[in-house]
C-alpha cells in the first residue's frame, strides 16, 4: 500500500505540467497588415513559431477601420497554424485614445478564444502602447472583464509612477525602453528600475536589433544604435529574467526593427510618410531570428542547452560608410525624448557585426572580406552568459577600413569551416537617390 502511494506520488509530480509562465512575443503592426491574405499570415506564424515565438501582440490603433478585417484574417490563422498566441496591443498614440467601450467590443469578440493568449492560462492578457491619460478606463474595462491581465507600456510616465496610474489598475508593466542613447550600449538600469518598481507584479521586457525612421510625413526621422545590440540585450535577458519578452518588432518596417519576412505590400508605408528613399526594400532581416530558438532556450530554461546542435553564424552592416552619402537629415537620439541629437556618424561605426553560435571559442578565428581585402576580427565584444569556452552565441566586429563591394565572413574552429555568411548587399559608396540608408543588411 506504502509503495502504491509512493507510487502515485511520484507519478502525480512527473505528470503535473509545470507551469511555464515564460513566453516571448513578437509586436505585429495590425495598421500595416490590410492587404496580408489568409495564407501569408498562416506563413509568418509559421516562421515565428519556428523561431520558438509564442504569439503576436496585436498593435492597433483606434481609428483604423481595417481592423476589423485584419483581425478576423489573423485569428482564423492562428485557429488554423495551432499553438500560436494573439492578444491585443491597444496603440493610443498612431491615431489617437481607444475609448474604453471599443475596448470592451474588441475583448468581448476575441478575448475569449482558445488562441487568444491568457496569463497562467486562465487571464487574457492585454498590452498597450502608451495611453497613460486613459489609464482610469481600466478599471471600468476590468468590471467587465474581471480576469483581464492588464500589462501596459506606459514608458512616458517611467515605471514608479506607471505602477500607480489609475489607482495601481496595471497587473504588470510592459517597457519600450529596447535602444540605447546615444553611443552607449544599452544597460539593464531600466529593466531594474521597473522590477523594482512592480514588487513582484509581471514585467514584459522589450528587445529590439536596431532603430531607424526618416518618414518626414509623420515628422519622424532619427536613429538609436543598434551596433551589437541583438545578442547584447538577449544576453541581458537572460540575466534580468522577466516574465515576459517583447520583440519589437515583426513589422514595423518604419522603424527599421522588423525581424518578420519583408511584404512588398506593406511597403506603400514609405510612400504614405514621404520617406526620401525606400529603406527597409531588399533589406530582409530574417537572419536575425536564426538564433533566436537558442536566445529563448536560454531565457525559458534559466540556463544554457548543454550543446549546440547546428553551429551557425549571422552577420549585419550598414550598406555604406556614414560619411559616404548625405545623412538624409537623420540625427541620432530623439528630442522627442529628451534626448540630446548628435549626428549618426558619431554613434554608428562603420563595421561588420557578427555572432556565431558556437559550442566553444576554442581555435575560433573570423575573417571578414570586403571587397578583394580580407582582415581578421581580432577580440570578442560578447561571450554566452555562462563564459568563454561554453555553448553559446560568441560576437565581434571588423571595421570597414574603407574597403567596399561584397561582403563575406567566414567562421572558422581549428581549421574546420563553420560558417560562410555573404551579405546580401555591396558596402559602397554610391546611395540611392545620393541618400544614406540606416537601415541593416542582415545575413
Ligand atoms: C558587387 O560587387 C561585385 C564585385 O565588385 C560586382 O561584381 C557586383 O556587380 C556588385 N553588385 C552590385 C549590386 O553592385
Amino acid at each position: 500500500m506504502k509503495h502504491l502511494f509512493a507510487a502515485l506520488v511520484a507519478a502525480l509530480l512527473l505528470f503535473t505540467p509545470v507551469l511555464a509562465t515564460k513566453k516571448v512575443f513578437a509586436h505585429l503592426l495590425v495598421g500595416n497588415t490590410p492587404e496580408m491574405e489568409l495564407s501569408e499570415w498562416e506563413n509568418d506564424m509559421r516562421l515565428a513559431k519556428a523561431s520558438l515565438i509564442d504569439g503576436f501582440a496585436l498593435n492597433i490603433a483606434s481609428q483604423d477601420s481595417n481592423n476589423v478585417r485584419s483581425l478576423k484574417r489573423a485569428f482564423q490563422a492562428a485557429e488554423k497554424v495551432g499553438g500560436f498566441k494573439l492578444f491585443f496591443c491597444f496603440d493610443y498614440e498612431a491615431q489617437g485614445p481607444w475609448r474604453a467601450d471599443q475596448i470592451v467590443d474588441l475583448l468581448d469578440e476575441y478575448a475569449g478564444r482558445d488562441v487568444y493568449f491568457k496569463h497562467e492560462g486562465t487571464r487574457p492578457m492585454v498590452t498597450t502602447f502608451e495611453g497613460t491619460g486613459s489609464a482610469d478606463d481600466w478599471n471600468r474595462i476590468k468590471k467587465v472583464f474581471p480576469d483581464l491581465y492588464f500589462i501596459p507600456d506606459w514608458s512616458s510616465a517611467g515605471p514608479e509612477r506607471a505602477v500607480k496610474l489609475g489607482g495601481g489598475v496595471a497587473d504588470g508593466l510592459a517597457s519600450w525602453g529596447a535602444w540605447p542613447e546615444g553611443k552607449k550600449s544599452i544597460s539593464t538600469q531600466l529593466d531594474r528600475a521597473y522590477l523594482a518598481a512592480l514588487g513582484g507584479k509581471g514585467y514584459m521586457m522589450p528587445v529590439s536589433p536596431w532603430f531607424y525612421t526618416n518618414l518626414p510625413g509623420w515628422n519622424k526621422n532619427w536613429l538609436w544604435r543598434g551596433d551589437g545590440l541583438w545578442e547584447l540585450r538577449w544576453n541581458q535577458v537572460a540575466s534580468v529574467d522577466p516574465d515576459y519578452v517583447q520583440i519589437l518588432t515583426w513589422n514595423d518596417y518604419g522603424e527599421s526593427h522588423y525581424i518578420g519576412p519583408i511584404h512588398e505590400k506593406q511597403l506603400a508605408l514609405f510612400e504614405h510618410g514621404r520617406a526620401p528613399i525606400n529603406y527597409a526594400k531588399d533589406m530582409p532581416h530574417d537572419a536575425w531570428r536564426k538564433l533566436l530558438p537558442w536566445y529563448i532556450s536560454v531565457y525559458k530554461n534559466g540556463r544554457p542547452p548543454a550543446r549546440v546542435l547546428q553551429e551557425t553564424a549571422v552577420i549585419y552592416y550598414r550598406p555604406s560608410p556614414a560619411r559616404a552619402c548625405d545623412g538624409g537629415g537623420t540625427v541620432a537620439n530623439a528630442a522627442s525624448h529628451g534626448q540630446k541629437e548628435m549626428p549618426p556618424e558619431e554613434v554608428l561605426a562603420d563595421k561588420v557585426f557578427w555572432s556565431a553560435l558556437l559550442n566553444s571559442d576554442k581555435g575560433l578565428s573570423v575573417k571578414v572580406k570586403i571587397g578583394d581585402d580580407e582582415d581578421y576580427a581580432r577580440s570578442l565584444t560578447l561571450v554566452p552568459p555562462a563564459g568563454m569556452g561554453r555553448p553559446g552565441v560568441y560576437a565581434g566586429s571588423v571595421p570597414f577600413n574603407g574597403r567596399t563591394g561584397p561582403v563575406q565572413v567566414t567562421v572558422m574552429q581549428g581549421g574546420r569551416t563553420v560558417a560562410v555568411v555573404r551579405g546580401s548587399k555591396n558596402i559602397t559608396n554610391h546611395c540611392e537617390k545620393g541618400i544614406q540608408n540606416w537601415d541593416a543588411v542582415v545575413a
